[in-house]
């Protein structure tokens, strides 16, 4: 069985208690925390930058999962890293020079990742998928919380699978967006590992029970 690991995407919590917000999550069984960066260019929200995530680091120990949806991503690699980031994930689309990206990642010794959008083919990661951490799949368009599935993005998800067994390659895929607990088991069939969900578990009331339906845990 493969282990299914669950991220809340702060995006969807209470930012004027960030913190309670994240320690909430943490006791709830997350595995580690989705920090989701726009910057109104590459997606049209601003949402938080390198402060956010080190303010983040000195109160959790859960991984920080940093989703970078802003344009020429690697001018700001390095500020995300010293700031505590464990997974920085760029996108293929906003990022001129991939495989320079992905190798400043790695050099500094964290985890990396690449993003793709739902009308993005995966064959764009074809030559750098043995270098990666994860691939991250958009199942919504990137820029908002609270969106709904694009189901046709499964078989995305699929593909990659696919791919990663034919090749033998220890990639991780991991799915962002509209992912509730009525169309989770579908996503992980697909071969997703990672979960990102805001709205599902930060909507909820209870964050442990949320955490546990996204694991598919009855
Ligand atoms: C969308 C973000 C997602 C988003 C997920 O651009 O990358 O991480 O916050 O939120 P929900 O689960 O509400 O779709
Ligand atoms: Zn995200």
């Amino acid at each position: 069985m493969r282990r299914i690991q669950i991220a809340p995407s702060l995006l969807a919590s209470d930012f004027s208690r960030l913190a309670e917000e994240a320690r909430a999550v943490e006791k709830a069984g997350a595995d580690m925390l989705h920090i989701d960066v726009m910057d109104g260019r590459f997606v049209p929200s601003i949402t938080v930058g390198q402060p956010v995530v080190s303010s983040l680091r000195k109160i959790t120990k859960l991984p920080l999962d940093v989703h970078l949806m802003i344009v020429e991503p690697l001018d700001h690699i390095k500020g995300f890293i010293e700031a505590g980031a464990d997974i920085v994930t760029v996108h293929v689309e906003a990022c001129s020079h991939l495989y320079r990206a992905v190798a400043t990642i790695k050099d500094a010794g964290r985890h990396a990742g690449v993003s793709i959008n739902p009308a993005t083919p995966i064959a764009m990661l074809s030559d750098i998928i043995h270098e990666l951490y994860l691939v991250l799949v958009m199942t919504v368009s990137p820029g908002f919380g609270g969106q709904q599935f694009i189901r046709s993005t499964l078989g995305k998800i699929q593909e990659l699978d696919g791919i990663r067994r034919s090749r033998n390659v220890p990639l991780l895929i991991e799915a962002d967006g509209g992912i509730n607990a009525q169309n989770v088991a579908g996503v992980i069939r697909a071969g997703a590992d990672i979960i990102v969900a805001g709205t599902a578990i930060f909507g909820a009331k209870n964050y442990t029970q949320a955490i546990k339906r996204l694991k598919c845990v009855p």
